[in-house]
């Protein structure tokens, strides 16, 4: 039996995403069905297909009581939409199913565990909402909420911490069939931490130690914890609020941190050893990771950022992506992301440039378009004489464009979307050191779809993610420099058109 609240989020949403277009959405980047998307919830592979659930208000194109949208794929870039699975219908969440994680039960069920939302008395304010964690066991389409929700509350809760930021559940099975959670937390410095749990059945919760505590360095509080191990280290990312800028590496406002390390076992917590950004352009947020069953760590984080959320889609029939699926990899300390490799077998209509010499603007007659899978190699035509400025416009017409701009003498990576027809106040650039540029030389390999751009720099030691709404028609590409640059270029079109297939076609 499902709620009233779900039965009317399902009807709403099977009659109105009939009046999207297939180009109104990105072409393989997972939108909204309709209405309102944020983080992605319980990311995870379960009998063949990868789900993915997301924040959701099927209603309007804009953040309200959350329920989890549903999505399921057997590749990660061609994506099925599924019903919607949770709504907000009980007493512990009836302000909201906020971000969580999913697990296959050794039952063969899947297990999702939220965060329920309630407002205290008459407040209106989401910042005074009981948080608590509760659990929904289904068969991978429809869910029922288990009635002795919720499994943890302010009873679990070390000395100080808030029971109104208690949030974002991400849970898996140790080897030994014993279950760990962990949650983000505000302690009384108030700023942020991460809670470790424990349990022996996946519903009988225990608290165990404070895994990592932020004590004020990056930002205030942590959201949406995720956690693994990958190359022999313990990872663990993490999207602070409020943060402040430390050189190019943290910027103002939501951001993302990856705190690589080790695994003290005595105390139950990260030895911190590395911190980096996860995303360095601007609009990425909150991501989880699901194991492929090949063994690859594979990440996707919601392409947006809260303090940008102004920039809309035109016609406000969805709002919110999801990035690209990143496979993960940790080299000498470092988060390293490349594209889902699957991804070439999107790609067509090659073409290649090699040893071009650049000295001001160049188009190519067979480089254009919107969704475009291109790898730029850059270094100086004559070392002696240093170019001052690399640059690639797209998404261009007369009117429009969007930059990436390589400064060698700053070793500064810009992507710029002022002109991408945004009539918004809101951050339009982000800078970014290069990490692994040496003598003017830097690779770039840029993913464009229709509403987005991905820069994976140097072989994915960092990457530049920005979302814009520009006409579909401004689909040039332009290549530019100040100084003389030789480039190696790579071209293909990313064909799909079927990504985002309805449920019902
Ligand atoms: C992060 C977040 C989560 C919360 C959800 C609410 O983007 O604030 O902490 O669970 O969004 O939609």
């Amino acid at each position: 039996m499902i709620s009233q609240a779900l039965r009317e989020a399902r009807i709403y949403e099977d009659v109105s995403e009939k009046n999207v277009q297939n180009e109104e959405r990105p072409s393989f980047h997972l939108s909204a069905r309709v209405g309102w998307m944020n983080d992605p919830n319980g990311f995870c592979y379960y009998k063949g297909k990868y789900h993915m659930f997301y924040q959701y208000y099927p209603y309007e194109p804009k953040w309200g009581p959350m329920h989890w949208g549903h999505a399921v794929s057997t590749d990660l870039l061609h994506w099925e939409y599924m019903p919607a699975a949770l709504a907000p219908d009980t007493f512990h969440d009836q302000d909201g199913c906020f971000s969580g994680n999913a697990m296959e039960l050794p039952d063969g069920r899947l297990m999702l565990m939220y965060t329920g939302v309630r407002r205290e008395g008459y407040s209106n304010d989401y910042n005074k909402a009981v948080q608590v964690q509760c659990i929904a066991v289904g068969d991978g389409e429809t869910f029922e909420k288990y009635e002795m929700n919720p499994v943890l509350t302010e009873t679990d809760l070390p000395e100080g911490a808030s029971r109104y930021d208690f949030r974002d559940p991400k849970i898996w099975r140790c080897e030994d069939g014993t279950y760990r959670c962990l949650l983000g937390n505000r302690p009384a410095d108030g700023s942020g931490q991460i809670l470790l749990y424990s349990s022996e059945d996946g519903f009988n919760w225990k608290f165990v130690s404070i895994f990592a505590a932020n004590q004020n360095r990056y930002g205030k509080m942590w959201e949406c914890p995720d956690y693994f191990v990958l190359d022999g280290k313990h990872v663990l990312l993490t999207s602070p609020q409020d943060m402040l800028p430390q050189g190019f590496e943290y910027h103002n406002g939501n951001g993302t941190l990856c705190l690589i390390g080790d695994y003290d076992k005595e105390k139950n917590c990260l030895l911190e050893e590395a911190n980096q950004s996860v995303d360095y352009g601007i609009d990425f947020y909150a991501p989880q990771t699901v194991l492929t069953p090949d063994g690859r760590r594979v990440m996707i984080g919601w392409m947006q950022n809260w303090d940008t959320c102004e920039l809309r889609t035109p016609h406000g029939k969805w709002q919110g992506q999801m990035s690209l699926p990143r496979e993960l990899s940790v080299k000498n300390g470092r988060l390293y992301q490349k594209p889902l490799r699957e991804l070439e077998e999107m790609r067509c209509n090659k073409a290649e440039y090699k040893d071009i010499l650049l000295e001001g603007e160049k188009v190519f007659p067979d480089i254009s378009g919107r969704t475009v899978d291109m790898e730029i190699r850059i270094r100086p035509a004559d070392p002696e004489d240093m170019y001052r400025k690399f640059s690639v416009h797209f998404a261009k017409n007369e009117d429009h464009h969007i930059t990436i701009s390589y400064r060698t003498h700053e070793n500064v990576l810009k992507i710029d979307r002022k002109f991408s027809g945004s009539r918004r106040a809101i951050i339009h650039q982000r800078r970014s050191k290069v990490v692994g540029s040496e003598n003017g030389e830097i690779r770039l390999r840029l993913i464009l779809d229709r509403y987005s751009a991905e820069v994976f720099v140097n072989d994915g030691v960092q990457v530049m993610t920005a979302t814009y709404y520009t006409p579909l028609d401004a689909d040039g590409i332009v290549f530019a420099s100040n100084g003389k640059v030789c480039m190696d270029v790579v071209k293909y079109d990313l064909i799909t058109d079927n990504g985002n297939i309805r449920e019902n076609e």
